[in-house]
C-alpha cells in the first residue's frame, strides 16, 4: 500500500520538476540549488524523496538491501504501478535473482571478451574519423556520435543489420519510461508495437550469429543457469542499455572537446589521454543523469528520516559536479581523476557494459586525436530531451585534418 503523500517536516522540500524543459535544458543551477538544501529532498511534484550530493548518491546506490532496485529504478513504483513491459531480470531485480542474472553478463562481458573487440572496434573508429574528415564540416550527432555504437556493438553482439534503425527509439522508451507519463514519455512511444516487436524477434536465439555476444548468453541456458526465457530478456538489456547510453556519451564529449579549446589541444598532442578524456567526458556532461530506488524499509538519509516503499531519486548528474567532492566541478579537464563519477552507477548493479563503453569511447577519441588538428562548432547545437538521459539533437561541427 502507498504511503501517503507527505515527508517529514524536517526534509527540505523542492518545487522544481526535474522532468520539465527548463530543468532538462540546464539542471545544474537546479542541481545547486537541490544539493544545498540539504542531503536529501522532497521533490514536491512527484511526491518522492531526491539526493544530490556525491556522498548521498554513492550511498543510495551502494544500499541494494534499503534502496531496491525490483520496485523499478524510475519514478514508477511496481508495487503500486503495472510496469509499461516485463521488468529487467538484472537492472530491475534484487538478489537472489540479480546475483544469478548478473553472473551470467558479467562472463560473457569478460576482460578477454572485451580484448578480442579491441582490433574491431578501433578499425571501425579509422573508418569513421576518415569519413567525418572528409566530409570537413558533419553533424557530430548524426555523423559521428549515432553511427559508430549503432555499428560496432550490435555487430559484437551479433544481431542482424537490418532494422538496427529500431535500436535507438527503443533506448528512448525505456529511458523516457523512468520519468514520469510527460510529452516526451508520450512522443517516445509513439511507434512502440512495431519497435518493441523488432527487437524481441531480435534476441530470439536463431537470429543471433554463431560467433557473437549474443549467443554467450543462450550457453548460460545449456549450463542451467538461465531459463530459455531469461536469456532474450538479457539480451534486451544489453540492447536497451547499451546503445543510446554511449551514443549521448560520445556526442557529450565532442561537445566539451569542441568547446573547451585547450582541452582539445591537450588530446591532439597527447592521444593516450582519450581513455580519460572519455571518462572526464562521462563526469562533466553525464549522459545517465538520474536513476531511482525503492526504500525496503523505514531508514534514513543524513540523519533525515524517510519512509518505507518510497521512491529516491539518485541524480548523478549532480553528484558529478558536487563541489563537496570535485575540486573546480564546472571545469572540463581531461587529465583530472575522474574516476568516482557516478555516471556508470555504483554497487551491484553498476553498469555491467562499462568496459564496452570504455573501449568505444577510447577508440574513437584516439583516432579523432591523431587524424584531426581542430575541432570547432559552426552553429549553436541543440538539445535532445529525455527524462532522464543528456545529449544533443543536432552538433553542427567542422574538423581540419592533422
Ligand atoms: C556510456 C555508456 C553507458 C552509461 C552512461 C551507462 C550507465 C549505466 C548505469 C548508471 C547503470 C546503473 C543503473 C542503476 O544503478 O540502476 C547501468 C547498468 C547497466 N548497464 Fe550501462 N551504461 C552505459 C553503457 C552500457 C553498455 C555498452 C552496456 C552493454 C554492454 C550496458 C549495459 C548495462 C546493464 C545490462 C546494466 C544493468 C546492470 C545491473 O543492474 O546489474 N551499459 N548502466
Amino acid at each position: 500500500m502507498s504511503e501517503p503523500a507527505v515527508c517529514a517536516e524536517a526534509v527540505p522540500v523542492i518545487a522544481d520538476d526535474p522532468f520539465s524543459i527548463p530543468f532538462l535544458h540546464d539542471p545544474y543551477p537546479y542541481y545547486a540549488r537541490m544539493r544545498d538544501a540539504g542531503p536529501v529532498v522532497w521533490l514536491s511534484q512527484y511526491h518522492c524523496y531526491a539526493v544530490a550530493r556525491h556522498d548521498e548518491v554513492q550511498k543510495v546506490l551502494g544500499d541494494w538491501e534499503t534502496f531496491i532496485s525490483a520496485a523499478g529504478v524510475g519514478l514508477a513504483n511496481f508495487h503500486d504501478e503495472k510496469p509499461w513491459r516485463p521488468p529487467s531480470i538484472v537492472l530491475e531485480a534484487d538478489p537472489p535473482l540479480h546475483t544469478r542474472t548478473r553472473t551470467a553478463l558479467t562472463r560473457v562481458l569478460s576482460p578477454g571478451n572485451i580484448r578480442k573487440l579491441r582490433q574491431q572496434f578501433e578499425r571501425e573508429a579509422e573508418i569513421l574519423v576518415d569519413r567525418v574528415v572528409g566530409m570537413g564540416r558533419f553533424d557530430g550527432i548524426a555523423d559521428f556520435a549515432e553511427p559508430y555504437p549503432v555499428k560496432v556493438f550490435p555487430d559484437a553482439i551479433g544481431i542482424p543489420e537490418r532494422g538496427r534503425e529500431n535500436l535507438l527509439p527503443y533506448g528512448s522508451m525505456v529511458f523516457n519510461s523512468f520519468g514520469p507519463r510527460n510529452a516526451l514519455t508520450e512522443a517516445a512511444f509513439a511507434d512502440a508495437d512495431a519497435v518493441r516487436g523488432w527487437i524481441m524477434e531480435n534476441c530470439a536465439r536463431e537470429r543471433l550469429t554463431p560467433d557473437g555476444l549474443g549467443v554467450q548468453i543462450y550457453a548460460a541456458v545449456e549450463s542451467g543457469e538461465l531459463s530459455e526465457q531469461e536469456a532474450p530478456m538479457l539480451l534486451r538489456s544489453f540492447l536497451s542499455a547499451g546503445i543510446d547510453t554511449t551514443v549521448d556519451a560520445l556526442g557529450n564529449t565532442l561537445w566539451c572537446l569542441a568547446t573547451f579549446k585547450d582541452q582539445w589541444e591537450k588530446l591532439r598532442q597527447d592521444p593516450a589521454l582519450a581513455r580519460n578524456a572519455f571518462e572526464e567526458g562521462l563526469r562533466y556532461e553525464g549522459p545517465a543523469q538520474v536513476f531511482f530506488r525503492t526504500t525496503a524499509r523505514d531508514t534514513a538519509i543524513g540523519g533525515l528520516p524517510v519512509g518505507r516503499n518510497r521512491k529516491v531519486a539518485a541524480f548523478m548528474g549532480s553528484a558529478n559536479r558536487d563541489p563537496r567532492r570535485w575540486a573546480n566541478p564546472d571545469a572540463f579537464d581531461i587529465e583530472r581523476r575522474a574516476v568516482g563519477h557516478m555516471t556508470l552507477g555504483t554497487g551491484i548493479h553498476g553498469c555491467v557494459g562499462q568496459a564496452v563503453a570504455r573501449l568505444e569511447g577510447e577508440a574513437l577519441l584516439t583516432a579523432l586525436a591523431r587524424k584531426v588538428k581542430s575541432v570547432e562548432l559552426t552553429a549553436e547545437p541543440t538539445r535532445h530531451y529525455n527524462n532522464v538521459l543528456r545529449s544533443f539533437e543536432r552538433l553542427p561541427v567542422q574538423v581540419t585534418p592533422a
